[in-house]
């Protein structure tokens, strides 16, 4: 190990489960690093809808991971373990993390950290990892979508969907997405979505089919579950795959099993939290390979809604509880030197 970290940082700690006001900044220890992990001096870190679900308690941290939430940070790295030989001090990097993010050192895998993609500022990098590895995983790994295939992705406006958009968008598909208001189907449009349809006031099944010609699409990328479930089977087209990353609205639905033996299709999905650190890592090293060169092109670019400096983070909690934002929200920690692109 290198580099001379402080013994005391702030993080963000839960006080009590509850609502985003629960949320306050403490001094913590600096973490210690494993031989396989580095030490990151955050310049920022995402915020995710799974954040929320930790701080009201219902998704606790897999064991062995800090209690400070936050599942993704871009910064500097100030050590390094023994084992962490692709990294040196002073490296720009952003990281996948099982929590720690909010924080102002955080520790990560060093097989779960990628290099800041140039021309990208660190607050861009911090909003990659979450929602890359995810989309990744699942739209092209498990959903196996290839260019010249037809995806719908539901909560469009959402980090993940905004994301899935733009990667599948550059890698040559025609994506459909859905959204809850005007203003978030247009935003869904600009970033390349062929169509958005508002879910509140138009039925997805009957607009995919139209926009089809009636085949239905390849992949539905769902967030929602519930009832839609049944309705992203009839909206798929003969073989094709739902890939499902959470349940919004339930993770119980009665669907009639007769469209899945008729058109042959793959019901999936995952969940990238619980995943161990070589499976990060792999995915990691797709993302270098295939997505990192397309992001420093200008082909993909994350889509920040706001900064807000980490002491507030109860109030980027508040901010994505009320929904109204399109793409990211990040924290920033503020007595870090500016953070110019590089
Ligand atoms: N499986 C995994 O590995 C994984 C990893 C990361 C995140 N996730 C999950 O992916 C989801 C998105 O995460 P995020 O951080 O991108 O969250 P986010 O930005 O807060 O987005 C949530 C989206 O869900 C939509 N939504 C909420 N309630 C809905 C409902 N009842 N019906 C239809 N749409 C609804 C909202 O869109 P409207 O305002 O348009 O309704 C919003 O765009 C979360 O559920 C998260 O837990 C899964």
């Amino acid at each position: 190990m290198s580099g001379h970290p402080p013994a005391s940082m702030t993080a963000i700690a839960i006080r009590a489960p509850g609502s985003p006001e629960v949320l306050e900044p403490r001094p913590h220890p600096v973490p210690g690093i494993g031989a396989g992990d580095v030490l990151i001096r955050v310049v920022a870190a995402g915020v995710n809808r799974p954040d929320l679900m930790q701080r009201q308690g219902r998704y606790p941290p897999p064991p062995g991971a800090p209690d400070t939430p936050g599942l993704e940070v871009a910064g500097t790295i100030v050590a390094v373990g023994p084992s962490a030989c692709d990294w040196r001090v002073g490296d720009a990097v952003c990281a996948l993390v099982a929590g720690g993010g909010y924080a102002e050192y955080c520790a990560a895998p060093a097989v779960q950290c990628l290099p800041v993609p140039r021309g990208l500022t660190m607050i861009e990098a911090a909003a990659l990892p979450e929602t890359f590895f995810t989309v990744w995983t699942n739209v092209f790994e498990r959903g196996r979508l290839q260019a010249g295939e037809t995806m719908l992705v539901h909560g469009g406006s959402s980090g993940i969907g905004t994301t899935a958009i733009s990667l599948g968008r550059a890698f040559g598909a025609t994506v459909y997405a859905t959204a809850g208001t005007p203003e978030k189907c247009a935003a869904c449009e600009r970033l390349g979505a062929a169509a958005a349809i508002n879910y509140r006031t138009d039925d997805f099944v009957a607009v995919v089919r139209e926009r089809t010609a009636g085949t239905g699409v390849n992949l539905v990328l769902d967030m929602v579950g519930g009832d839609y479930v049944g309705r992203n089977l009839e909206a798929l087209a003969v073989e094709g795959r739902l890939v499902q990353i959470a349940f919004l609205r339930g993770a119980r639905a009665e669907i009639n099993l007769a469209p899945v033996m008729q058109k042959r299709l793959t019901i999936t999905g995952s969940t990238l939290r619980p995943r161990t650190p070589e499976e990060k890592g792999a995915i990691a090293r797709a993302l270098l390979q295939h997505v990192w060169p397309r992001i420093e092109r200008g082909d993909v670019r994350p889509v920040i809604h706001a900064t807000v400096p980490l002491e507030r983070a109860s109030e980027a909690h508040a901010m994505l509880e009320a929904g109204e934002h399109v793409g990211k929200i990040v924290l920033v920690v503020e007595n870090v030197a500016t953070h110019p692109r590089r």
